[in-house]
């Protein structure tokens, strides 16, 4: 679901009466900037002030309070990892994912495992902004492809990471409508998914042993993670990100490889970024962008 189908929806919701979006003042929405952004940091760039408006009221409604102020006077009491700020969060960012989004990624990834990471005797793995999970677990059933296609018994591990924990939670749970698989080629669902019940499937066994969620803004001052990683996945999160963002978390996503290590983004999403440590490799696949950092 995209930023305008979200605005669309939310507007579809009736304002509780004595709640009037149009006559909020700028004194309010500033407020309500600054705190948002005090407690969340930049991310707000993205977002537009219709959008951050609705949400608001409607948080607000959800929390039985009269007043646009009244709402943001009660997140100002709140710490910033209650759940009504998690779940403002969560309605404040865009989510849509699906298993095997990126195929060509996939791919690349799959061919990059039997060639240039082909002597590594572990593997670390970082699927950035991973929403609801589909992603990572995506990658995680690819390196086990191609890993048992070339007969190597070796540790892996992927951490899928957002700034939703709502997402994460749902993530972790492993746990899928059977509908999302509809497109999942029938052997892959046979071996990787086993059913919960009529309606909804879970991850198979082995496979939850090697993935780990946990919650990073990568637009954070600090890169969470320092030369661990020997792929880092990241599609569809920076397009929502403005310059400054964008440029500090590819910075984040950089330091976050071993030397050697790939960064794999989607085709214009490090549009016009550099980095001292990192090259872009040409691929015949016009469909993917790869980054290698060289020390
Ligand atoms: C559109 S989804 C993309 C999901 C998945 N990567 C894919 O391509 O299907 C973007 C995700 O990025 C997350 N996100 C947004 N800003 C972020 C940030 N600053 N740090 C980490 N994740 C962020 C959102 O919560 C959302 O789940």
């Amino acid at each position: 679901m995209n930023i305008a189908m979200m605005t669309a929806q939310t507007n579809l919701i009736p304002q509780p009466s004595g709640l009037q979006q149009a006559s909020l003042s700028d004194a309010s929405f500033a407020r309500a900037l600054t705190l948002i952004r005090g407690r969340l940091g930049n991310c707000s760039n993205q977002w537009r002030r219709s959008f951050i408006t609705s949400i608001l009221y409607r948080r607000g409604a959800v929390c039985a309070l009269t007043d646009f102020d009244g709402y943001l006077s009660h997140l100002e009491r709140l710490p910033t990892d209650d759940p009504e700020w998690q779940q403002m969060l969560h309605e404040l960012t865009v989510h849509d994912t699906w298993f095997f989004r990126h195929q060509p990624s996939l791919t690349c990834l799959h061919e990059l495992l039997a060639t240039h990471f082909s002597h590594l005797d572990s593997l670390m793995l970082w699927s950035v902004g991973c929403a609801y999970g589909e992603e990572t677990w995506s990658l995680a059933i690819t390196v086990d492809q191609a890993l048992r296609s070339q007969n190597r018994l070796i540790p892996w591990q992927i951490v899928g990471s957002d700034l939703s924990t709502v997402c994460l939670r749902k993530a972790r749970s492993g746990i899928y409508q059977r509908a999302q698989l509809k497109n999942i080629d029938q052997h892959v669902r046979n071996v990787y998914f086993q059913p919960v019940n009529d309606d909804q499937v879970k991850l198979a066994g082995d496979l939850a042993h090697h993935a780990c969620f946990t919650r990073v803004d990568i637009t954070d001052n600090t890169a969470p993670y320092q030369a661990a990683m020997h792929v880092v996945y990241c599609q569809n999160t920076l397009i929502y990100f403005g310059p400054a963002e964008k440029s500090r978390a590819l910075d984040n996503l950089a330091a976050a490889l071993v030397p050697g290590g790939i960064l794999l983004v989607a085709p214009g999403e490090a549009h016009g970024w550099s980095h001292q440590s990192m090259r872009r490799i040409e691929t015949e696949n016009r469909n993917v962008a790869l980054f290698q950092r060289t020390y």
